[in-house]
C-alpha cells in the first residue's frame, strides 16, 4: 500500500496571514458516541472532516445508524440502532471507539468490543471506565481481547476517579444520563470539550451540573429528545499548532474561530518565548520575534494546565529556540517519539530514561530529512520542524496527521507555506 507523506520545503520568510481553526477532534468524537443514546435525528454542524470523524461515522454506519456529512453539517438518524458491538477494526484504528460503550450500554443494555490495544503514547488504561460503568451496575466480563458489558437500567453511582481522565469521565457521564438516579463524578477532568459533551447532552434533555469541573453530577432522565442542532467547539490544539508554527517561522498570523480562553497555557508560553500575542473576539493574532527564546520550564497538565497535545509541538519550537528548555511530560508515560525524529534533523533534544523529561538544547538550524510520524501530534510536530528546516523535510505516515487535521498542508499553505501530500491518489485506489 502506497504510504501518505508530507513533502515540506524550509521557508526563509515567516508564515503570513489569517487561517480558520475547524471543529475539534476531541469534541466532535465523544458527541458521535452520544448520539447513540438518543432515537432519532442529531444536527452537528462545525464538524471536522478529519480521520477520525469517518472512523466514528464507520462505526455509526455498521450498527446501523444513517450518517450524512455535507460540508461540515453532520446529520445522524439512530433510529436503526441494532448491533451490539463495535466494529474490530474501528476499534484498532481509533483508541476513543471506547466512548462508544457507555452510549450503547445505555441505549441497547449491551456492548461488546475489542481491548483497545497498546497505543503510541503508552499504556492507555481503561480501568476507569471499566470501572465507572461496573459502579452503575453493568456487568463487565473480559475474555482475551473481548470486553462484554450488559446492563438493565443502569443505576446512578458515586464515582471517584483516580486519575482525571478524559475518556472516562466522557464515558460515565454518556452511560448515566438515562441511568436511574443521580451520579456524581468525581475528581472529573475539567477539559473544555467535556462542556461541549455536556451541553449537547443537555440538549436532548440531559441534566448535567458542574461540567467543566471536578465534581461532575448527572441526574439520569427517563426520556430524552431530538438534540438541538449543535456547533462543535473550536479545535484548540489546532489552533495551537497554526500559532507555534508562525512562531518558529519568525511569522505574523491570525487564528479565526477560536475560543482564546481555552488557549491560555499556551499562550503564556508564547509569550515566555517572546512572541506578541493579540486576542480579541474568537482571534488570536501572534506575531514572532526573530528567534524564539527559550523556556525554562514546561510541564504537560490535565486542564487548565499545559495540554500533553501540544508537547510535541513546543519541544520542536523548543529546538529551534535560543538556549536551553526543559519540558516533562506528565499525562502519557511513552510521549517521547517525535525527539529521536527530530534529532535526526538536527535537533538537541536528550530524553531522560524515563522518557518524560526532554532537556532541548536549542540549534540554530535544523536541516531537512526523511523522518517519520508515530502519533498524530508528534507528526504535526516534524512538519512544523520541517517548515523551518533547510531543504526538504519528508514525513511519513502522514495518515496520523490526517486523524486531526483537516488538511494541514491546505492551511499551512494559504500561510504561505511550500508543502504537498503525496501517495493520497494510490491510497484511495488500494482503500
Ligand atoms: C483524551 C484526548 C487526547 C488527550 C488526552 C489527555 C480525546 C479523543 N483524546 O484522550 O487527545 O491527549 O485526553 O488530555 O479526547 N488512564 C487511566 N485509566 C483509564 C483511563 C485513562 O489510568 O481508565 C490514564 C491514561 O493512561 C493516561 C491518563 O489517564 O495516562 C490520561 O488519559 P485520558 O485523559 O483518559 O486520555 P484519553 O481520554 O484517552
Amino acid at each position: 500500500m502506497a504510504m501518505l507523506q508530507y513533502r515540506v520545503q524550509g521557508m526563509s520568510t515567516g508564515l503570513f496571514g489569517d487561517v480558520r481553526v475547524g471543529g475539534a477532534k476531541n469534541s466532535v468524537l465523544p458527541i458521535l458516541a452520544a448520539v447513540c443514546l438518543n432515537d432519532g435525528e442529531s444536527v452537528i454542524h462545525n464538524c471536522p472532516r478529519i480521520a477520525d470523524t469517518f472512523v466514528s461515522m464507520e462505526i455509526l454506519q455498521k450498527i446501523g445508524c444513517v450518517p450524512k456529512l455535507l460540508g461540515d453539517t453532520l446529520v445522524v438518524n439512530t433510529k436503526g440502532l441494532a448491533a451490539t458491538a463495535v466494529p474490530d477494526d474501528c476499534v484498532r484504528k481509533m483508541r476513543s471507539s471506547i466512548l462508544f460503550m457507555g452510549a450503547m450500554l445505555a441505549r441497547a443494555g449491551q456492548v461488546e468490543l475489542t481491548l483497545p490495544g497498546g497505543c503510541e503514547l503508552g499504556t492507555r488504561a481503561i480501568d476507569l471506565h471499566l470501572m465507572g460503568l461496573s459502579a452503575m451496575g453493568a456487568d463487565i466480563k473480559i475474555d482475551g481481547d473481548k470486553i462484554c458489558c450488559k446492563a438493565g437500567r443502569l443505576v446512578g453511582a458515586n464515582i471517584k476517579l483516580h486519575t482525571a481522565s478524559v475518556g472516562a469521565t466522557e464515558n460515565i457521564m454518556i452511560a448515566a444520563v438515562k441511568a436511574h438516579g443521580e451520579t456524581v463524578i468525581e475528581n472529573a477532568a475539567c477539559e473544555p470539550e467535556i462542556v461541549d459533551l455536556a451541553d449537547f447532552l443537555i440538549g436532548m434533555g440531559a441534566k448535567i451540573h458542574g461540567a467543566g469541573t471536578s465534581r461532575v453530577v448527572i441526574s439520569g432522565v427517563n426520556r430524552l429528545y431530538n438534540p438541538v442542532p449543535h456547533v462543535i467547539m473550536p479545535d484548540r490544539i489546532v489552533a495551537g499548532t497554526y500559532l507555534v508554527a508562525a512562531a518558529m517561522t519568525g511569522g505574523d498570523i491570525t487564528v479565526t474561530d477560536v475560543n482564546p480562553t481555552d488557549l491560555l497555557p499556551v499562550l503564556a508560553k508564547l509569550i515566555e518565548m517572546g512572541c506578541r500575542i493579540k486576542v480579541s473576539d474568537g482571534n488570536i493574532s501572534l506575531r514572532a520575534p526573530k528567534r524564539l527564546a527559550a523556556c525554562p520550564r514546561i510541564i504537560t497538565k490535565v486542564h487548565p494546565g499545559f495540554p500533553t497535545d501540544m508537547q510535541a509541538q513546543f519541544v520542536a519550537a523548543l529546538a529551534v529556540a535560543e538556549g536551553k528548555s526543559l519540558v516533562t511530560e506528565t499525562v502519557f508515560d511513552k510521549r517521547h517519539q517525535h525527539a529521536a525524529e527530530l534529532n535526526r534533523m538536527g535537533a538537541k533534544i536528550s530524553l531522560c530514561t524515563d522518557n518524560r523529561n526532554f532537556t532541548i538544547q536549542g540549534v540554530e538550524n535544523l536541516r531537512g530529512a526523511t523522518v517519520a510520524a508515530k502519533d498524530l501530534r508528534g507528526g504535526a510536530a516534524l512538519v512544523l520542524a520541517g517548515l523551518v528546516a533547510k531543504g526538504e523535510t519528508v514525513v511519513q505516515n502522514a495518515g496520523y496527521i490526517q486523524r486531526g487535521y483537516e488538511s494541514i498542508e491546505r492551511d499551512l499553505e494559504s500561510l504561505g507555506a511550500k508543502i504537498s501530500l503525496e501517495g493520497a491518489e494510490q491510497e484511495e485506489k488500494c482503500a
